[in-house]
């Protein structure tokens, strides 16, 4: 595990825990309703499918993958990592609260490392991951995302943009404690860099969120 990837570590810990106060309580909330604010859209956007066979990588606890296997009725077995193990407790507790012991599986593991075999899965995502990450380990987690996707799979990413005011960033620094928010071109210049094609930006309205956000959906090359 990378110094920020301790750092991540340190502060959901801390966070979920109720260690932080207020910030602690609203994030609850927040982990608690995300899948069903924001899961909708992004599936359709991203055209996930019944069929996907998904990781989901800083899984939290667990919001996204529980709506997006149901929002699809999906038969397909879900995936999803994290590095702090009281979001990891939380994820397993929703899992189980919603019967979904045998369709969704998630594991303690670093962005940066993942425990699965190469060309494993159809859809990789992020989602308000990559804040977290510096340079070094984003391509590192971008290296395995492009290892553990199938030929043709997709990788899906959705994150803060840096604002142009500066009020605006400090807040989300300091409410998420980001490492680095990137703007698009950067992320997609690091896609590219990666071997990802075709970065297709999309749009998901959210406007209860602190800041603009950025989504994006590249492929791994298609076997010949
Ligand atoms: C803001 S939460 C988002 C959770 C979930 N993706 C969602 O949208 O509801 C970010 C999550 O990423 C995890 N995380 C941060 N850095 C990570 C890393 N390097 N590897 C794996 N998980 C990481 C954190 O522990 C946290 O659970």
């Amino acid at each position: 595990m990378n110094d920020d990837e301790r750092f991540a570590q340190a502060f959901y810990e801390d966070l979920e825990g109720g260690r932080l106060g207020l910030l602690s309580v609203v994030a609850k909330v927040v982990f608690d309703l995300s899948g069903y604010f924001y899961a909708g859209s992004l599936i359709r956007k991203a055209h996930l499918r019944p069929s996907d066979r998904m990781l989901e990588v800083g899984c939290g606890t667990a919001s996204m993958l529980i709506r997006a296997h149901g929002f699809r009725n999906s038969a397909s077995k879900y995936y999803g990592v994290d590095i702090s193990y009281t979001m990891l407790d939380r994820a397993r507790h929703n899992i189980r609260r919603q019967g979904l012991g045998g369709s969704i599986f998630i594991a303690a593991s670093p962005a940066s490392s993942l425990p699965f075999k190469d060309e494993s899965f159809s859809v990789v995502l992020f989602a308000f991951v990559i804040k977290h990450l510096s340079d070094e380990t984003f391509v590192s987690a971008l290296k395995e995302a492009h290892r553990v996707l199938m030929p043709g799979g997709r990788l899906v990413m959705w994150e803060f943009l840096p604002s142009s005011m500066g009020w605006a960033n400090r807040y989300v620094y300091s409410i998420t404690r980001a490492v680095r928010l990137r703007d698009r071109g950067e992320v997609i210049s690091l896609l590219e860099k990666t071997s990802f094609l075709h970065p297709k930006p999309f749009t998901i309205l959210a406007p209860w969120m602190p800041t603009k956000t950025f989504a994006v959906v590249a492929t791994k090359r298609a076997a010949k």
